[in-house]
C-alpha cells in the first residue's frame, strides 16, 4: 500500500514532498502556514490578495488609511474610475510581505505566492506587473498564476532577471485553458514549471460555470496528461480540489500526477489566517451548509458556507479604501447592485444586496467563508473538547497525515486537555 511519501515532486533541480498547500486569499494561507509546508519539505503559498490590507495588519503599515484619505472626496460617487492604486506603495507592500516571509523560511521546501488575475485593481495590466515584479525581486521561490487565464502575464515579466529561474505555474480547470495559455506564450520560449489542475470541488472561485457538478477532477487531469504526452510536453501536473486524504492523493500520483494541491484541510489549523471562531464554523458545517453561488463580483462562481455574514449584506462599496476588484474602467458589479437597491429603497438606512457582495470588505473582515466542497468532513479530522468545541490542528499534523496515511485513514490529534 503506497503512501504519498513514496513519491516526490520534481521541479527542476528540486525534490519535494508532493504536497502543495494552495493559496487562500486574503491572508488565509498565512506566512506561518506556508512556512510550515516549506519546513516539512513541501510547497506553501502566501497570497497577494489585498496586500496592503495584509501588510497594515501584519507589519503596521498605514496604506489603507492613506488611500481612503486621498479619495475621501469620491465616497458618494458611483464613478470609481479615479480611485487608483499607488504603484510604488503596491510594490513596497508586496516586498514587505514576501521578504518578511522568506526571511523566516527553513527547511528544504519552497514558498510560492498566489497571484489572481481577477484582482484588476482599476488598472489590470500595470498593477499585475508591479505585483509580479515585486514578488520576484523580493525573493519568492515561485508564482502561481490564479483566477484568470493570464494570457499576458508571462510577457509582463519576461524582462525580469528571475523570469527563467523562479518557478512559475498556472492554475487551469480545463485542457482548453491550458492550450490557450501555452499558445499565447509560445513566443517566449518558457514553459510553466507546473500546472495546477483545479477541479469543481475546490474552495475560492471556480473555473467552471454553475454546472460545476457535471465535471470531475480525475477526468480533466487524465485529459490534460494524455494531451501533454501526445505533444511531448513534460510539465508537472498538480491536481487540486477535493483531495481529502493521503489515499486520495496517492490515487492521483498513480495516474501520473507530480503532486497535489490541497487547502480545505488546512483551514482548521492553528497557522491558518482565519480567526479561531470562524475555524469552528468550518468544523461545524454540514454538507447542506455549503453552496456555490454567483455573488462574487469577479463573475466566477464561488463556494462558501451559506451562513457567511457577508451574504446579503448591503454595505456601502468601500473602493476608496480597497478597490481590488475595480475593472479597467473603475467598475465593479457590486457597485451596480448596491446603487440599484439604494435607488429602490429611498430613505432606507441600510439596504440588502443579494445578487452580489462587496468581496473586498467581506474577505478583509472574514465575513465570506469560502471553503472547499468537502469542508463538511473536517469535523471527522479532529477531537472535541469538553466544552463542545473542535480542537484546532497543527499544520504539521495535517501535512503529515497527507504524507503518511493509507487506506483512506485520517489521523486524529491527541486531545490537548487530556494531555495537560
Ligand atoms: C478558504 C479558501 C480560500 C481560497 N482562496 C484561493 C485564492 O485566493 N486563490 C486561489 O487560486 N485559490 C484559492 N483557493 C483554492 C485553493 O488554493 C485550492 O486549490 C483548493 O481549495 C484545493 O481544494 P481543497 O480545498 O478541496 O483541498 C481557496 C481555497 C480555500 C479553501
Amino acid at each position: 500500500m503506497k503512501r504519498l511519501d513514496d513519491f516526490r515532486l520534481r521541479m527542476g533541480q528540486h525534490e519535494l514532498v508532493p504536497i502543495m498547500i494552495g493559496g487562500m486569499g486574503v491572508d488565509i494561507s498565512s506566512s506561518d502556514l506556508a512556512l510550515e509546508a516549506a519546513r516539512l519539505g513541501g510547497v506553501g503559498h502566501i497570497s497577494d490578495a489585498m496586500i496592503k490590507t495584509v501588510t497594515d495588519r501584519r507589519y503596521k503599515t498605514k496604506y489603507v488609511k492613506a488611500k481612503q484619505a486621498q479619495y475621501k472626496y469620491n465616497v458618494d460617487s458611483p464613478d470609481k474610475s479615479t480611485v487608483k492604486f499607488n504603484l510604488a506603495d503596491l510594490a513596497e507592500a508586496t516586498r514587505l510581505h514576501v521578504e518578511h516571509t522568506m526571511d523566516r523560511k527553513q527547511g528544504s521546501g519552497m514558498v510560492f505566492i498566489n497571484c489572481m488575475e481577477k484582482l484588476t485593481m482599476n488598472a489590470p495590466r500595470d498593477t499585475l506587473k508591479v505585483r509580479l515584479d515585486a514578488a520576484l525581486s523580493a525573493g519568492i521561490d515561485g508564482v502561481t498564476l490564479a483566477a484568470g487565464l493570464h494570457l499576458g502575464s508571462f510577457a509582463l515579466i519576461e524582462d525580469h532577471p528571475r523570469f527563467r529561474d523562479a518557478k512559475l505555474g498556472i492554475i487551469v480547470s480545463s485542457l482548453r485553458a491550458l492550450q490557450l495559455f501555452l499558445k499565447k506564450n509560445a513566443r517566449l520560449n518558457r514553459l510553466p514549471d507546473y500546472v495546477v489542475v483545479e477541479g469543481p470541488l475546490a474552495g475560492g472561485h471556480l473555473g467552471f460555470g454553475m454546472d460545476w457538478a457535471q465535471y470531475d477532477l480525475a477526468t480533466i487531469v487524465a485529459e490534460i496528461m494524455t494531451w501533454m504526452k501526445a505533444e511531448q510536453l513534460d510539465i508537472p501536473v498538480i491536481p487540486a480540489g477535493g483531495i481529502f486524504t493521503g489515499s486520495d492523493a496517492v490515487g492521483f500520483m498513480e495516474m501520473g500526477a507530480a503532486g497535489v494541491q490541497v487547502a480545505t484541510r488546512f483551514t482548521v489549523t492553528k497557522e491558518c489566517g482565519l480567526p479561531d471562531d470562524i475555524k469552528q464554523e468550518y468544523f461545524k458545517a454540514s454538507e447542506d451548509d455549503i453552496e456555490v453561488n454567483q455573488i462574487s463580483p469577479t463573475g466566477y462562481p464561488m463556494r462558501m458556507i451559506k451562513a457567511s455574514p457577508g451574504i446579503g449584506d448591503g454595505i456601502r462599496p468601500n473602493c476608496e479604501a480597497y478597490g481590488y476588484l475595480l475593472d479597467a474602467n473603475g467598475k465593479c458589479a457590486y457597485i451596480t447592485s448596491w446603487n440599484r437597491e439604494v435607488a429602490a429603497h429611498p430613505g432606507a438606512k441600510r439596504v440588502q444586496v443579494f445578487d452580489k457582495t462587496c468581496l473586498c470588505t467581506h474577505m478583509r473582515n472574514f465575513e465570506i467563508w469560502t471553503c472547499g466542497q468537502l469542508t463538511w468532513r473536517l469535523k471527522d479530522t479532529t477531537v472535541k473538547a469538553t466544552d463542545g468545541s473542535y480542537q484546532l490542528l497543527s499544520a504539521e499534523h495535517v501535512f503529515q497525515d497527507y504524507q503518511f496515511s493509507t487506506e483512506q485513514r485520517v489521523a486524529l490529534p491527541e486531545l490537548a486537555e487530556a494531555a495537560a
